[in-house]
């Protein structure tokens, strides 16, 4: 081969590693093709890429031509081991002309073909640098040939192996990237947990945090909860966000109400049954306690269970185990509870209608849901929680309250709490033809507690002058405060408007902002 042959030949693989690395994303796979080039282009018999471990400091094989799969396997060295080692501490090329001779050569690579019997090999090994900083080895074995010119082989390989340290650098910025990505996503996800778990619960009064509080601190235990409060105060929707709290979120939530159920009816709902249990049982089937595995039961309405089923709760409670109706099979079970009720448990327990036992296991965490008239701050923030829910529902495009609206809302004491306040804004929405929700949207319950809670009687006048001041209140509203525009925008005078104010005591300066 001439030296323009040898130059040209160089070049050739030069290009063709350049396309190799920069032609794919797997690097193992690019770089075993590379080798290959090597060994076909310019001779060398074997071949190998290694790359420092960070984490234990060893060298291990990634790629190789002209090994055999043991002696790849067998090739790993601690970084002061032998000459690779040395060369991926020192960062420095090694050249050993002839390997026989060497008596510091760890053959590490024992298994390389050697092309004749007694034929010798030079081994040279090259740095692969990633910004100044050894992160591994490019080691070929070659004919033993007096006459080689072994710095240009170095120089060669050298550049071969900028080429690889270029492509290992894309992969580790690549890798880091998706790296970066998946905890992105990871803290996305979470976020997303924590903003869903709370996101549909609306409130954020003194009593109400502190309820979440609660929940913050018991939703990853696996202690039983029981939530009292009265009836519509939200103690599903905690029941809920306890169970999306915790760490069996991906499991069942299972509900089942209590109330009233007749027992054998309300047993083989628990617990399942045999095939021909009683009358009517065709087959078999499971209970709730079987369907919440692994997740969360919910017994709603506790305080209405009869008392033969309170037994047989209490025995799931105390040892994690049952048996459907007309089984024998014992069914252990991982479940964790939550109870809520309305009832005062303790004049059920006095009464005879609770046992004490089973209070005592469910009542282990209790959570107290405030009723809405404690929690004034609110009324407002649900109001518009719902008119928002039900306007989008219904495809009305209704944006606010009037100001009557949100007196009689505020005074009004709820004793059907969250719920009743929920139904109320549905129909608001459903017989609201404007875009405002305005006093006589509400049900007559409400229209009696006008202003302070003093008018008792509901009559035509006091209907119609709360719908008058509540019509010019809002006209006022719209106009900041100016009368003549608001007996524009209401089809009256300014007199009649100045009449009313005056009437109905409406303070015009508080409009004008
Ligand atoms: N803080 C709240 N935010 C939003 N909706 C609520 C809130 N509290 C209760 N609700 C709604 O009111 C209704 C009654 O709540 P629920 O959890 O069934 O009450 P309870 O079980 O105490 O009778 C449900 O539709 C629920 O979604
Ligand atoms: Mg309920």
């Amino acid at each position: 081969m001439t030296p323009q042959q040898a130059e040209a030949r160089k070049l050739a693989t030069f290009l063709e590693t350049g396309q190799i690395l920069a032609g794919t994303l797997k690097l193992k796979e690019a770089l075993s093709r590379v080798l290959a080039t090597l060994g076909r282009q310019h001779g060398m018999m074997g071949s190998a890429v290694m790359l420092l471990d960070q984490d234990t400091n060893e060298l291990h094989i990634v790629a190789s031509h002209g090994l055999d799969e043991s002696g790849a396997r067998r090739g790993k060295y601690r970084i002061s081991e032998g000459i690779t080692g040395r060369v991926a501490q020192t960062g420095k090329p090694v050249i050993v002309p002839q390997i026989s001779r060497e008596p510091m050569f760890l053959d590490g690579m024992r298994a390389r073909k050697r092309p004749l019997k007694r034929q010798d090999l030079s081994f040279i090994c090259v740095p692969i640098l990633v910004s100044g900083k050894p992160v591994g080895v490019l080691g070929v074995d070659l004919t033993y040939k007096a006459e080689r010119d072994y710095d240009q082989a170095i120089s060669f390989l050298s550049i071969i192996a900028t080429m690889i340290a270029q492509a290992i650098k894309v992969d580790h910025l690549i890798e880091a990237d998706n790296q970066r990505l998946l905890n992105e996503n990871i803290h996305l996800k979470q976020e997303l947990r924590e903003r869903y778990d709370f996101s549909h619960i609306i409130g954020n009064s003194g009593p109400l945090r502190q309820v979440y509080e609660q929940v913050t601190q018991v939703a990853r235990t696996n202690t039983t909860v029981l939530l009292r409060g009265e009836s519509g105060t939200g103690k599903e929707l905690i029941a809920h966000a306890i169970h999306y709290n915790s760490l069996r979120a991906s499991k069942p939530f299972i509900k089942v109400s209590c109330a009233a159920l007749p027992e054998t009816l309300m047993e083989s709902e628990l617990f399942g049954y045999e095939k021909g249990a009683f009358t009517g049982a065709q087959g078999r089937k499971k209970g709730r306690f079987e369907l919440a595995e692994g997740g969360t039961l919910f017994l709603d309405e506790i305080g209405d269970l009869n008392v033969s089923t309170q037994i047989k709760l209490l025995r799931v409670l105390q040892e994690r185990e049952f048996e459907r109706l007309g089984g024998i099979e014992t069914i252990k079970v991982n479940v964790r509870l939550i109870a809520a009720t309305n009832k005062n448990m303790e004049q059920a327990i006095a009464d005879g209608h609770f046992r004490k036992d089973l209070y005592y296991r469910l009542n282990v965490f209790a959570i107290f849901m405030p009723p809405l008239r404690e929690r004034k701050s609110d009324v407002l923030l649900l109001a518009d929680h719902f008119l928002e829910k039900y306007a989008l529902e219904h495809g009305k495009r209704i944006k606010r309250f009037s100001t009557l609206a949100i007196d009689m809302l505020t005074s009004y004491h709820w004793p059907g709490n969250v719920r009743e306040l929920e139904n109320i804004i549905e129909r608001a929405v459903l017989v609201c033809e404007t875009n405002v929700i305005h006093g006589h949207h509400l049900p007559p319950t409400l229209q009696t507690a006008e202003g302070s809670g003093t008018v008792t009687r509901l009559s035509l006048d006091s209907t119609v002058a709360a719908f008058e001041r509540d019509i010019i209140t809002d006209a006022l509203k719209t106009t900041r405060g100016n009368r003549k525009r608001a007996a524009k925008l209401l089809d009256t005078t300014e007199r009649i408007i100045g009449y009313k104010v005056k009437t109905y005591g409406i303070d015009c300066d508080r409009f004008r902002k």
